[in-house]
């Protein structure tokens, strides 16, 4: 019986510890946001943080995540560095159908917390396994440099 804390919230699933931490986000608890788009770790739809890292939750089991904090798109703005992505996606309008983009701004989110101020390679690096069939790579770029710029420019309030 899998327990760990879920977006702030110490949580306990009566569920078997080899299912896959997305099932359990999206069937069990309702958080939709994680959307599932291969089942193999190889797209990053399904991306979560957990203890502040980067995780495919489709390839992620419930054993791993057991004592650990697990955060999704529902409260990443509870992260002040994710504010900040989620602002600059707003503002650069990068979003086209939206399905890949949950996990878009959670692998932009661990990678600002990480290198503050990425280089266009690092960036390539660090979101290279996020797909978009939507083609939305360059404005997610874009947008990551504004994110990074506005956490080095901190505001009343953000
Ligand atoms: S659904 Fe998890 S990486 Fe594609
Ligand atoms: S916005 Fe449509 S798949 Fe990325």
């Amino acid at each position: 019986m899998p327990t760990f804390t879920l977006n702030g919230q110490p949580t306990t699933l009566d569920l078997p510890p080899d299912m896959p931490l997305l099932w359990a986000l999206r069937d069990v608890a309702g958080l939709t946001g994680t959307k599932f788009g291969c089942g193999i770790g190889a797209c990053g739809a399904c991306t979560v943080h957990v203890d502040g890292q980067m995780a495919r939750s489709c390839i992620t089991p419930l054993s791993a995540v057991e004592g650990k904090r697990v955060v999704t798109i529902e409260r990443i703005d509870q992260d002040p560095v994710g504010r900040r992505v989620q602002a600059a996606w707003r503002e650069l309008d990068v979003v086209q159908c939206g399905y890949c983009q949950s996990g878009q701004v959670m692998a932009a989110t661990a990678l600002l917390k990480s290198t503050p101020n990425p280089d266009d390679a690092a960036i390539d690096n660090a979101m290279s396994g996020n797909l978009c069939r939507c083609g939305t790579y360059q404005r997610i770029r874009a947008a990551v440099k504004v994110a990074a710029s506005s956490i080095a420019r901190p505001t009343k309030g953000a």
